[in-house]
């Protein structure tokens, strides 16, 4: 790996980003190093007037300040370029490659996340990168290396004067340093308090309904006012520990300049220099240390920033996800009608207990397959398989004879219309949100599925019908409401495979059976599976399949699984039962 590659990794940065910090860390050289040549131009007037040399070099101090001027301005117009606006640019990419790489990631990468950890990681890491790249660690090696410099050019001068400027900067660097321990652990707790308090808020929010129905408001938040105290008390500590180390190695660096007049001083009256040296030395210690003030700064925010939060190394998460596989595969189909065949498939969510063992069944193009068993069984997740949402771990899953696992995930996707147990909804209109099926419907088209899915029904009496905003995840809607409304896209999307997880659970038995005419007609020469815990909403299937233990315990079609004694018959029979229950 090349140490420009390194760059990259380490900063998350496109090549280009890397290129731009390159260049940022040149131009704050350059600039630091122009500014000390008026320190320069003033020593030469100096002598020029101790010297009683003056007449005719009028010319040459007047293009000299110019020119430094010019200079000056030019390399400050650079550095501002290759700082902050290659900064925005590059954030502008990163953001953009991160929501692209989000995109094809598997979801089982979100599953083992911390949903608030990924969020700050995509929100500040992003702010921290923008601010470190395009400040701190360029003004930081070019404060050190144009210091450098010009201390080797000091001690041509005169070496013991040299000494007594430049022994502060070690001295000031090393406070610093050797605060980085105390300074990082500040930093993490900080963090860790914060995010505590953030998640604290945004689960106060999300459950404020529960919490009222069970009268947990004032224990919940007499909790959250001590996460957000915890926070107030540890950001004083923060600052004030970052304050004593940071402030007090700058207060070194200015002793610099008590040393020099000292040195200076003794060092004149016994003649060993002239006055033209000590009033140079004093005129380039005013200049020396400002960078280097900065730098101090710099560096004790990029120790504090260099840590995570729960795992204590130094790391970038941002490019844990930059550099996650993604599921690839072709985009190209190559297939002969619409079965789904799983066989031997095994899987678990995180490699402990697996869900599904060996799971061996063929859902056929034309037929309704219901797929049945006790809750936590692993109905879900077959449909999550099928779809491609996540990897299986062994076994095979093929689509019209094509393995998907070589498929692209979005090219796969378009064979399936999918109505989840879960509905998801967002916070925009009726017909946007029924439009998500397909992007390109017209709104007659929207209209017209929503009314196969009886939507109709309440968008009519809804204040703007159709247009009426639904709010966050549909919060203004009945769970049935909602429910319509993700049958409705599946309609709208028309594809030839069909998932239903428990699609018609929350409807009334008059509008489940409506649904269920509707939907029959949709299902014609479709595949379809269909995912229920109701009877009477898969007796109707041409085959059912019964998961049980990750594995197949039964299928077969309806009449011949009720001549046999198994589970499918259990199932039928204790629901008949629970149906005469009175209370
Ligand atoms: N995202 C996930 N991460 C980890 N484990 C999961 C995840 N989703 C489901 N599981 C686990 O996998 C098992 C099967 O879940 P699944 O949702 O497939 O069951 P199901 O048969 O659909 O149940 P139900 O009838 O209640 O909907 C359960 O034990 C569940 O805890
Ligand atoms: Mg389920």
């Amino acid at each position: 790996m090349s140490w420009k590659e390194k760059i990259q990794h380490k900063y998350a940065l496109s090549e280009q980003g890397a290129n731009d910090m390159i260049k940022a860390f040149l131009t704050a050289t350059v600039s630091n190093i122009v500014l000390m040549f008026p320190v320069g131009l003033l020593y030469f007037l100096v002598e020029d007037y101790l010297n009683d040399n003056l007449s005719g070099r009028g010319v040459f101090y007047l293009v000299g300040s110019i020119l430094c001027l010019v200079l000056i301005a030019v390399t400050t117009y650079i550095q501002y370029n290759c700082t902050f606006l290659a900064t925005y640019v590059e954030s502008g990419v990163r953001r953009i490659t991160l929501a692209e790489k989000l995109r094809k990631i598997p979801l089982s990468f979100f599953g083992k996340k911390d949903l608030s950890d990924l969020t700050s990681t995509i929100m500040a890491d992003c702010a921290t990168i923008e601010t470190a790249s395009s400040h701190y660690i360029p003004e930081l090696f070019g404060a050190c290396v144009s210091t450098a410099i010009i201390a080797v050019s000091l001690f041509f001068f005169d070496w013991r004067m040299a000494l007594a400027a430049l022994w502060v900067l070690p001295v000031s660097f090393l406070i610093v340093l050797s605060a980085g321990k105390f300074l990082r652990y500040l930093s993490r707790k900080q963090m860790k308090l914060k995010m505590a308090c953030a998640d604290g808020i945004q689960e106060c929010l999300e459950t404020v309904r529960d919490l009222r129905a069970n009268d947990a408001q004032e224990n919940y938040m007499a909790g959250l006012e001590k996460k957000i105290k915890a926070v107030e008390k540890h950001a004083v500590a923060a600052e004030l520990g970052n304050a004593v180390f940071v402030s007090g190695a700058q207060m070194i660096l200015k002793l610099g300049i008590a040393t020099v007049a000292l040195v200076g001083g003794i060092l004149l009256s016994k003649g060993s220099i002239d006055l033209l040296t000590f009033f140079m030395f004093l005129l380039l210690v005013s200049r020396l240390y400002d960078p280097m003030q900065f730098s101090l700064q710099n560096l004790a925010a990029i120790i504090a920033s260099s840590s995570n939060p729960f795992t204590g190394r130094q790391q970038i998460p941002l490019d844990e996800i930059l550099s996650h596989p993604v599921q690839s595969g072709s985009t190209e189909m190559k297939y002969d009608g619409y079965d789904i065949a799983f066989s031997h498939v095994g899987f678990s969510y995180d490699s402990q207990e697996s869900v599904l063992k060996d799971v061996t069944f063929t859902a056929k193009q034309g037929e309704v397959t219901a797929l049945i068993g006790p809750s936590g069984g692993g109905k879900t997740t077959v449909s999550r398989l099928a779809s491609r949402f996540w990897d299986i771990d062994k076994g095979t899953i093929t689509v019209g004879g094509m393995d998907i696992s070589k498929i692209d995930p979005e090219t796969l996707m378009s064979l399936y219309s999918i109505v989840f147990q879960d509905v998801t909804l967002f916070n925009n209109t009726i017909m946007e949100n029924i439009r998500i099926g397909r992007s390109d419907a017209t709104d007659k088209e929207v209209i017209a599925a929503a009314k196969l899915a009886h939507c109709d029904e309440f968008a009519d009496k809804l204040p703007e019908g159709w247009h009426t905003m639904i709010g966050e995840n549909g919060s203004e809607l009945s769970g049935g409401e909602r429910q319509r409304i993700s049958i409705a896209r599946a309609f709208l999307k028309d594809a030839p495979i069909i998932f239903l997880d428990e699609a018609t659970a929350s409807l009334d038995v008059d509008n489940e059976t409506l649904i269920q005419e509707a939907l029959s007609r949709l299902i014609q020469d479709k595949t379809v599976m269909i995912i229920a815990h109701r009877m009477r909403t898969v007796a109707d299937a041409d085959k059912i399949v019964v998961l049980k233990d990750g594995v197949v315990a039964e299928e077969g079609a309806p009449e011949e699984l009720t001549a046999k004694d198994g589970v499918y018959r259990h199932m039928a029979k204790t629901q008949l039962q629970a149906a005469g229950w009175k209370l």
